[in-house]
């Protein structure tokens, strides 16, 4: 069963269109990795699932419900984690992380369980919870966020630029999470930038350009899609450059830029007249 499916979604800001007619399926129990350049509507995609945006046209479901009018039940089964985390500044850490673990599970069972695996993922990503939220580095918000997130018991794990404050060994420690919480047959729906962790952790991915899905598939389906006879299949991060490098501008006599162009000029695609 699909976990996340919309039809034709269209979120407009007056007259930009974030999303422009998106159609994305998400099968439950994979990995899913959405890319695309700066501004191409991933966080309104998030945003928009998650109920904090209401969807200008087409649909958006998240477990087969309504992302916007059936948003705090399925909240109930959804972690989230954002790119920019923001905090309660005279809040510690702890004091965060506990008030979202309460939030979720009240004082129960579960709420005993998530309070062991906190303890668990302080300890792996290294985090002091009695600071104060104002102290802490980008780095450190996002990983309050992150053991918030990674603490509940959810079916669906979203994730918008999770390690872009995270330093190498840290962003380790995130993906065999991802790898722990995937074996546990949840779904991860994981925005990100860093297209050698989209690669290493995700079974599907989804390419937005400008509001629209460009790409979809697998890993090797991708992959193959843009391989050119003779040589070796293209890595995600040419299979991306693929899909922008005509977007690249360049000024008269700017010799970064021109090299760019001639790098991106040996990945456009070989296409024959009519394709795609
Ligand atoms: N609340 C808003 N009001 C007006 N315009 C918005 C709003 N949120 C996003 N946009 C616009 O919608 C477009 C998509 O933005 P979005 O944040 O979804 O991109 P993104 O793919 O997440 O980019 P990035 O990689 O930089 O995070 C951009 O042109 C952005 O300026
Ligand atoms: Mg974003």
């Amino acid at each position: 069963m699909a976990v996340i499916e919309t039809h034709d979604l269209v979120k407009a800001f007056g007259k930009l269109r974030a999303l422009d007619g998106l159609d994305l399926s998400v099968e439950g129990g994979q990995v899913f990795g959405f890319i695309g350049p700066n501004g191409a509507g991933k966080t309104t995609t998030i945003r928009t699932l998650l109920g904090v945006y209401k969807a200008t046209s087409g649909t958006a479901e998240v477990f087969g419900k309504n992302a916007w009018t059936d948003a705090v039940s399925i909240h109930e089964q959804v972690a989230y984690v954002p790119g920019d985390v923001n905090l309660w500044p005279t809040m510690s850490g702890g004091e965060v992380i506990d008030f979202f673990l309460r939030l979720r599970d009240g004082s129960g069972a579960a709420y005993a369980a998530a309070q062991k695996r906190r303890e668990e993922l302080l300890k792996n990503f290294e985090l002091d919870p009695t600071k104060k939220c104002r102290s802490y580095s980008k780095g450190n918000r996002q990983k309050v966020a992150l053991v918030a997130a990674l603490a509940s018991d959810v079916d669906l794990y979203i994730f918008d630029e999770p390690t872009s404050g995270l330093d190498p060994l840290m962003e380790k420690v995130f993906q065999n999470y991802v790898a722990e919480i995937k074996a546990a047959g949840k779904t991860i729906f994981l925005s990100s930038h860093i297209l050698s962790e989209v690669e290493r952790l995700c079974d599907n991915v989804g390419i937005i350009r400008k509001g629209k899905l460009v790409e979809h598939g697998t890993l090797d389906e991708l992959r193959s899609r843009w391989e050119v006879k003779g040589e070796a299949l293209p890595s995600l991060e040419e299979v991306f450059m693929k899909q922008y490098g005509d977007e690249i501008h360049s000024d008269e006599g700017d010799e970064e830029n021109e090299m760019h162009k001639s790098i991106f000029a040996q990945y456009m695609p070989k296409k024959k007249a009519g394709d795609r």
